[in-house]
């Protein structure tokens, strides 16, 4: 019920998608994510409809609890959904075992997440290198690719620092590089900066920015209205469904230039 007693809807569900014509890297299909705790049963993701074509930039919203974490980890195969399909890159996620899942995500994927997530144990060059040692055949030019990244994201003097030796900025840093490290179709972040100062998350979403002017795929969580407006497109969600999908003024400046 809300306040003045009249029956509160809820929020219809609408399908997230472009329309456009490049192709489809991830795509859901009445995707479901049901928490049972004991007889009670929490609707995470109740029926989401979306997909995300090679070369966008999405941002997602909404309140806290309206599953826009099981939306990512979802998408970052680090869970899976209860009901329904996830096609990423073409392949359909539910007829995978987890191995392959594993391989699939050391292949596509890379994850951003709030509190970072390195090994306190590795320097900064081996965290970067972790997404490596899951593909069943990593490159040859691995550590390589790892210093550039490093360099890329102004931690080339840093690199025999462990993560307690760096500051929250560069310990972000190097997971943005520990994410592209495999060249993934899919960078995810989930409140990438919602541990940093100001001047740090514009630093961060500048090289969010580089990153969709390469090609790069890139979704990323905020609570922050106006980091949201950094993308092209924002994905509202509510009560576990999608309630809005908005074009921002960028995404108008693009196709105007
Ligand atoms: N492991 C879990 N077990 C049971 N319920 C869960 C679990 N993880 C999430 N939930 C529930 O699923 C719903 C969505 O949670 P989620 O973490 O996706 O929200 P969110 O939008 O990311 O919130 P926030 O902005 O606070 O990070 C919430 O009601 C939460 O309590
Ligand atoms: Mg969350």
């Amino acid at each position: 019920m809300s306040d003045n007693g009249v029956p509160r809807e809820s929020p219809v569900a609408v399908a997230a998608d472009s329309g456009g014509t490049s192709a489809p890297v991830a795509q859901f299909q009445s995707v479901q994510r049901i928490y049972r705790m004991g007889d009670q049963e929490v609707r995470a993701l109740d029926g989401v409809d979306l997909t995300f074509r090679a070369g966008e930039y999405w941002s997602i919203v909404g309140p806290s609890g309206s599953g826009k974490s099981t939306l990512l980890n979802v998408l970052g195969c680090l869970d899976r959904p209860s009901e329904g399909t996830y096609f990423l890159g073409g392949e359909d996620t539910g007829e995978l075992n987890d191995d392959a899942l594993s391989e699939l995500r050391s292949r596509r994927l890379g994850f951003i997440f709030q509190s970072y997530n390195l090994i306190p144990q590795l320097n900064v060059l081996d965290n970067i290198m972790v997404p490596l040692l899951y593909q069943s055949h990593p490159p040859a030019d691995g550590e390589e690719r790892a210093r550039e990244l490093a360099s890329r994201v102004g931690l080339g003097d840093r690199l025999d620092h462990r993560p307690r030796e760096l500051s929250g900025g560069q310990m972000q840093r190097v997971a943005i590089a520990r994410s592209l490290v495999n060249d993934p179709d899919l960078v995810l972040a989930d409140e990438a900066t919602g541990n940093l100062d100001s001047q740090t998350s514009m630093e961060i979403l500048d090289l969010f920015d580089e990153l969709h002017s390469e090609g790069k795929t890139i979704v990323f969580v905020t609570h922050e209205a106006s980091v949201s407006e950094r993308a092209q497109r924002v994905l509202v969600m509510g009560d576990g469904r999608v309630c809005e999908v908005r074009e921002t003024a960028r995404l108008a400046q693009e196709l105007a230039t």
